[in-house]
């Protein structure tokens, strides 16, 4: 499938099981162009999930986020580039060589683009200084997505808040992927510092995630329509 950023929503199925993630799908209606599946649904399910995904016409982010030596995760990409994903997402702090690794794998396997995670949006500037890195995660996240930049990649995954920083230092056309958006009027839940669709579009997001206000919503579908129109 050609890659498109489509309606820009993509759906976290953040689900335990197939027979959910297919449940949740159809609740949407047809909505949403793209979604993505992390390690739950991944590790419950297997490839064949991404297969699946796929084959309803969906674009896939597959959010493995991978982080291991240069070799591993070149064979993994090369495995996982293979099932039609049209985003896979790897670590950042992997480094240079880890990341290039990937980028050469996934050209070679198909048409995967590789996103880096830059710092995740859990992490603070005290977690930082327990890990040995050195913040503050705003700065880290900066030097990350130049690293990525620098590596290959086709863009990073990154909080609302950092997106307008890192617009203004990516080249055009590198792809920003962001999570922590909730559309206007719904429970923030454990997202600390969140935006809405609109915001996070106008700073200069690609693509946003949203997982639970769909998830949990009366009518995902009626939802998932409207956080459409606020993108578009
Ligand atoms: O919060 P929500 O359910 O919309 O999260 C959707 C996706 O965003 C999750 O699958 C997770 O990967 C990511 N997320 C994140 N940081 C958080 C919470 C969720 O990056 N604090």
């Amino acid at each position: 499938m050609a890659f498109s950023v489509g309606n820009r929503l993509i759906v976290a199925l953040d689900t335990p099981s197939r027979a959910d993630a297919e449940a949740f799908v159809g609740k949407l209606e047809g909505v949403p162009s793209w979604v993505k599946c992390g390690l739950e649904l991944f590790c419950a399910e297997g490839p064949s999930i991404v297969r699946e995904l796929t084959s309803r016409g969906l674009h896939v982010m597959l959010d493995l986020k991978l982080h291991d030596i240069p070799e591993t995760v070149a064979r993994s990409t090369a495995k996982v580039a293979g099932l039609g994903a049209g985003l896979l997402t790897v670590h950042a702090s992997g480094g240079h060589a880890m990341l290039a690794a990937a980028v050469k794998a996934a050209r070679e396997a198909g048409d995967t683009k590789v996103l880096a995670v830059t710092v995740l949006t859990s992490l603070d500037d005290n977690d930082l200084a327990q890990i040995g890195a050195i913040g503050p995660v705003a700065e880290l996240v900066k030097k990350r997505a130049l690293l990525a930049v620098a590596a290959g990649c086709d863009g990073i995954v990154a909080s609302a808040h950092e997106v307008a920083m890192l617009r203004a230092v990516l080249p055009a056309g590198f792809l920003i992927v962001t999570p922590g958006v909730r559309p206007e009027g719904s429970a923030a839940g454990d997202q600390k510092r969140v935006m809405t669709p609109r915001q996070a579009r106008a700073a200069g997001a690609d693509l946003v995630v949203i997982g639970r206000p769909l998830r949990d919503a009366t009518n995902p579908a009626a939802t998932a329509r409207a956080i459409v129109e606020e993108l578009s």
